[in-house]
């Protein structure tokens, strides 16, 4: 056993190591539920000995995310963090304590989601956003302005609010910044392709996202924002039930699922409620914050060392399971490029059963040092693929080995796997490898590249196995194989017919599908639209030299050589032929000059679906409408969850009511002018700029 002051330095020991690898490092290897288990032990022992308490003590700080990369800012304000629990009766000891200091005072709790990314404080001085801060260390923070322009969400100019005739111009708000599941998904997916390190999970993405030190990249990542505070000097605040409308009113993101609640029950009836539909959100919430709704009592209440009396989080229980890693299988991609996976011990984990998880790499697996045998903790939130987090150490059998990583392919050509220096995965070389093929005739067809009905992979699969499919180029003579195909079991006439009119179609395509379809290494879909944009014609792509393509903006040495290298391979060329020999669009065709009336579509407006309402100053309605249709957008009377953006005029009424219910983008007239504007100015000839 060891003394009170020889546990009280190992706990802080472990949490500034745990700390440095959540804030700083943006990868850590416990739980939050465990590291506040931790935190609680060390707390409860400095209460008991106070002698022991020192000032650098985990527990006398907020967690730091302060870098040296950005200028270093004061809060005007600290911005606390909040004491938590995952306890129904720690959650009533906190109501409990509240009325005591609130001298039985009647108050009112609210109750909100809370959303599990990063907060961030913004300046807005005279209505313009001035300046975004990071938490850092709670007193001051990260000037990340410039990163913080980026996140479309967040207005660069608030628009005008008046309370009881007094106009809110200066104050700071605060909210957090987070990432949708999905797209955090397909932007996983992307990087992992190109050979990055994929990010563990949404919050940590935005984290790192939020620190880059190019907006440009950042602008790429798809953050998003809820507020859900708000400081001002310009008038008084009563309410943050009150002021949460207010923020709404000023063009802010709010999470609607706000609640306001009589008692501490009903709290925790938001608080279970929630813990069973969390799943339903497109974004991760970990618990419900309960806040004091008046602002005189939260000041009543005041605050102990890093958090206030008047707020609490309730945590939800974190998705992880303990189970078995029975084996590590590997899979080979399209690209050759081997992916290991977990067999587990099956597991329900957060409805449903989990019997394999992602790991990634070799890399990974070396981190975590990951064995066959041993027992390790699985996470998985919303859509997030599973994951293996982390090894129990404490279970691991003495006899256990490291994992060595397979040294050829699971396929049965049983090819060397190579792994090109400076990438973390392995990679089978062989271009016949049957694996590689299905996977590559799979992506071809699939929905985000040629989008052919009908060829999904089980089809695929059975088709190559038949042998016939052996490259994408195949698919086309497919059509003189009508009545086998129509004789295999559970086909018949009319499913032939209809595989075979949806491979017709395809010849049709747009150029940057057919260019992503032929899965040329780290061209990914958004490559593939600037390729077509800028070649037009495959064939023209297909000369195009390594220095012409490192000259287009978003296209580095990497992507630039292996195009060269794609178009160099005399198989893809005889592929490629046959392609077009099958009557294939091979590009897009000229655009039409009359339709165009010399606009350049630009991508904030193409294919966007716009509302106008209130009264614009500048254009009639229609004006604004024809404007935004030159530039490839659609506008609708009616607001719902298929619009883009609504363009709130003065006094706009239910229409931006409803908008900002089902959370849509809200942009002034001013912003429009702004984005309008932009696109003039690049004409003639100039390539529209990429937002
Ligand atoms: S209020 C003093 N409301 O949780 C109260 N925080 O540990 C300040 N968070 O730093 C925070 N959703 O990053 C509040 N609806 C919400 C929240 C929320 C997420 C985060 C925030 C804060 C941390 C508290």
């Amino acid at each position: 056993m060891s003394t009170p002051s020889q546990r009280v330095q190992t706990l802080r020991e472990q949490l500034n190591e745990h700390n440095y690898r959540y804030y700083v490092l943006n990868a850590p290897t416990i739980s939050d539920r465990e590291f506040d288990v931790l935190l609680e032990e060390l707390q409860a022992l400095e209460a008991e000995h106070p002698e022991l308490v020192t000032s650098d003590s985990p527990t006398q700080r907020v967690g730091s995310d302060l870098s040296d990369q950005f200028p270093t800012v004061a809060h005007a304000h600290p911005m606390l963090s909040l004491a938590n629990t995952y306890s129904e009766e720690e959650a009533r000891e906190f109501d409990r304590r509240v009325r005591e200091r609130l001298d039985n005072e009647s108050f009112h709790y609210t109750a909100e989601l809370k959303i599990d990314g990063v907060a961030i404080s913004l300046i807005y001085e005279d209505g313009l956003l001035t300046r975004g801060v990071t938490r850092g260390n709670g007193e001051e923070g990260d000037d990340i302005t410039p990163n913080v322009r980026t996140i479309n969400s967040i207005p660069l100019r608030v628009r005008d609010t008046e309370v009881h005739g007094t106009k809110l111009r200066n104050f700071e708000v605060r909210g957090e910044v987070y990432m949708r599941v999905e797209e955090f998904n397909a932007m996983n997916r992307e990087r992992e392709g190109r050979g990055e390190k994929a990010f563990a999970n949404p919050r940590n993405s935005t984290a790192g996202s939020l620190k880059m030190l190019d907006p440009k990249l950042v602008a790429e990542r798809p953050l998003k924002i809820f507020i859900y505070s708000l400081f001002t000097n310009d008038l008084e605040l009563r309410s943050h039930y009150i002021n949460l409308d207010l923020l709404k009113e000023l063009g802010f993101r709010v999470n609607p699922y706000v609640q306001l609640c009589g008692t501490i029950d009903d709290v925790l009836t938001y608080w279970r409620e929630w813990e069973e539909k969390r799943e339903t959100l497109p974004y991760e919430v970990d618990g419900v914050v309960v806040k004091v709704d008046s602002l005189e009592q939260q000041e009543k209440l005041g605050q102990i060392s890093k958090s206030p009396r008047w707020a609490m989080a309730w945590k939800f229980e974190t998705l992880t399971a303990r189970t078995k890693l029975n084996d590590i299988a590997t899979q080979v991609g399209r690209s050759g490029r081997v992916t290991p996976v977990a067999e587990l011990e099956p597991v329900f984990l957060a409805g449903s059963t989990v019997s394999r998880a992602t790991l990634h790499n070799a890399d990974f697996i070396a981190e975590l040092d990951v064995r066959i045998g041993d027992m390790v903790e699985i996470e998985k939130g919303g859509d997030v693929i599973p994951k293996v987090n982390r090894v129990i150490l404490d279970e691991r059998a003495d006899n256990s080995e490291p994992y060595t990583f397979p040294v050829t392919c699971p396929c049965p050509l049983n090819s060397t796997l190579i792994r090109p220096e400076g990438e973390a995965n392995y990679f089978c070389a062989h271009n016949e490898c049957p694996w590689q093929l299905r996977g590559r005739i799979e992506h071809y067809a699939s929905r985000g590249a040629m989008d052919i009905e009908g060829l999904g992979e089980k089809v695929v699969d059975q088709f190559v196995t038949l042998g016939w499919l052996n490259n994408v180029a195949d698919i086309y003579d497919l059509r003189d194989r009508r009545n086998e195909i129509a004789e295999l079991q559970r086909w018949g006439e009319k499913s032939a017919d209809n595989l075979l009119e949806g491979i017709e179609k395809s010849k049709t395509q747009p150029l940057w599908r057919l260019i992503f379809g032929l899965g040329i290494r780290h061209v990914g879909a958004s490559v593939a639209r600037i390729l077509a944009k800028k070649y037009s014609q495959l064939e023209r792509l297909a000369e195009a030299t390594q220095e012409e393509l490192e000259e287009i903006n978003e296209i580095g040495p990497h992507i630039a050589n292996s195009i060269v290298d794609f178009f160099e391979d005399t198989n893809n060329l005889y592929r490629i032929k046959r392609l077009h020999d099958a009557g294939l669009r091979m590009g897009d065709p000229e655009p039409d000059p009359d339709e165009d009336e010399g606009y350049t579509r630009d991508a904030f407006f193409a294919e966007k679906t716009f509302v106008l309402t209130g009264t614009l100053n500048n254009f009639t309605r229609d004006e604004a409408a024809a404007e935004i249709e030159k530039r490839g957008g659609k506008t609708s009377s009616s607001v719902s969850k298929k619009t883009d953006y609504v363009v709130a005029g003065e006094k706009a009424g239910s229409k931006l009511e409803r908008a900002t219910q089902l959370g849509i983008k809200v942009i002034d007239e001013d912003e429009l002018a702004l984005r309008l504007h932009h696109v003039h100015e690049n004409k003639p000839g100039g390539e529209p700029q990429n937002r």
